[in-house]
């Protein structure tokens, strides 16, 4: 049985998440001289390219004491179909914690169900549980309040959109979706996140109206990794949700414009509004450092140290 997982964003609540973003805070600001994860070793298991994630993971644990293991799946034996329930077994004999990056959501919940220790999701084609965290303490860091703020999603109903919507059943911002019709989210995320936000959460084809006066603009690529083989097909879908100089414009004009990253200028988002001064995708990438330090503290310590 595992312990602690987070492999949505909902596994977590809102104070434990609050709790998180303080503890954050001291980690970024130089206070948190403890080293909670001392002598613990953290595996991260990636199906998938990284560069923020992984980094920034490998980067907290070693900052917080402990020692990381990168695991890339093509070289393990999962790649010759050895069962998930025996690598979990397994992994969870030799590591402390496991991060994973994966392709079906089924993977990490059976990793998780199989594993004894603490499961990470570092990306699933369900959700990005990771980097909302870290979004949303970029946006608290420069705005200080979500109460009634309106935060824009262009483009693809994808994971990292999907764990915007976990978000906003957690905290009290207004969510309106901009998606192309055929490219919106989960249903089943949706429904849910109606019946518990109601009418925070609005979904839309319109791209005009979802940054109308937005405090706050989200967008993503236009396919996600495993949807390589439809980059282009996409692209006559997706146009008119460009994230650009025009629709930026008729945001607020102290708009905060996030992208998770990898960025495909002049497809969804222009150079122009990714190096202008609403962007702030370098704190947001940057945070996530100082965010999964926070969390792997949580999950791994207990949260002991946190003063909540
Ligand atoms: N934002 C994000 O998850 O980036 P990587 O794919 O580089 O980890
Ligand atoms: N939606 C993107 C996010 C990358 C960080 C993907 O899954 O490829």
């Amino acid at each position: 049985m595992s312990q602690r997982d987070f492999l949505k964003l909902s596994d977590l609540t809102t104070s434990e998440i609050e709790a998180i973003w303080k503890r954050t805070k001291e980690y970024k600001e130089g206070q948190a001289k403890n080293k909670p994860l001392q002598g613990k070793t953290i595996g991260l298991l990636f199906e998938k390219p990284s560069t923020r994630t992984r980094l920034s993971f490998e980067v907290a644990v070693i900052q917080t004491g402990g020692h990381p293991v990168f695991i890339s799946s093509r070289d393990t034996q999962m790649s010759r179909n050895e069962p998930l329930k025996d690598t979990a077994r397994i992994l969870s004999r030799y590591l402390d914690g496991l991060v994973v990056r994966t392709f079906s959501q089924k993977t990490l919940d059976e990793l998780a169900g199989f594993s004894a220790v603490p499961v990470i999701n570092a990306l699933s084609d369900l959700y990005h549980p990771a980097q909302i965290l870290s979004d949303l303490y970029t946006i608290r860091e420069r705005k200080s309040d979500l109460q009634g703020m309106k935060i824009a999603w262009l483009g693809d109903g994808n994971n990292v959109a999907h764990s915007w919507i976990e978000a906003a059943c957690l905290f009290p911002f207004q969510l309106i979706l901009a998606c192309p019709k055929g490219f919106e989210p989960n249903e089943a995320i949706w429904e849910k996140a109606k019946k518990e936000a109601g009418e925070r959460v609005r979904l839309t084809d319109d791209p005009i109206e979802a940054v109308r006066k937005a405090q706050v603009i989200n967008t993503d690529v236009w396919a996600s990794m495993g949807q390589e083989d439809q980059a282009l097909d996409r692209i006559q879908f997706f146009q008119a949700f460009q994230l650009n100089g025009n629709l930026l414009s008729l945001a607020e004009p102290d708009c905060m414009v996030l992208h998770c990253l990898p960025a495909h200028r002049g497809e969804e988002i222009t150079d122009e509004v990714l190096e202008g001064p609403n962007s702030a995708v370098f704190d947001q990438a940057e945070n996530k450092l100082h965010v999964h330090k926070a969390l792997l503290e949580f999950l791994l310590d207990g949260g002991k140290n946190f003063g909540r």
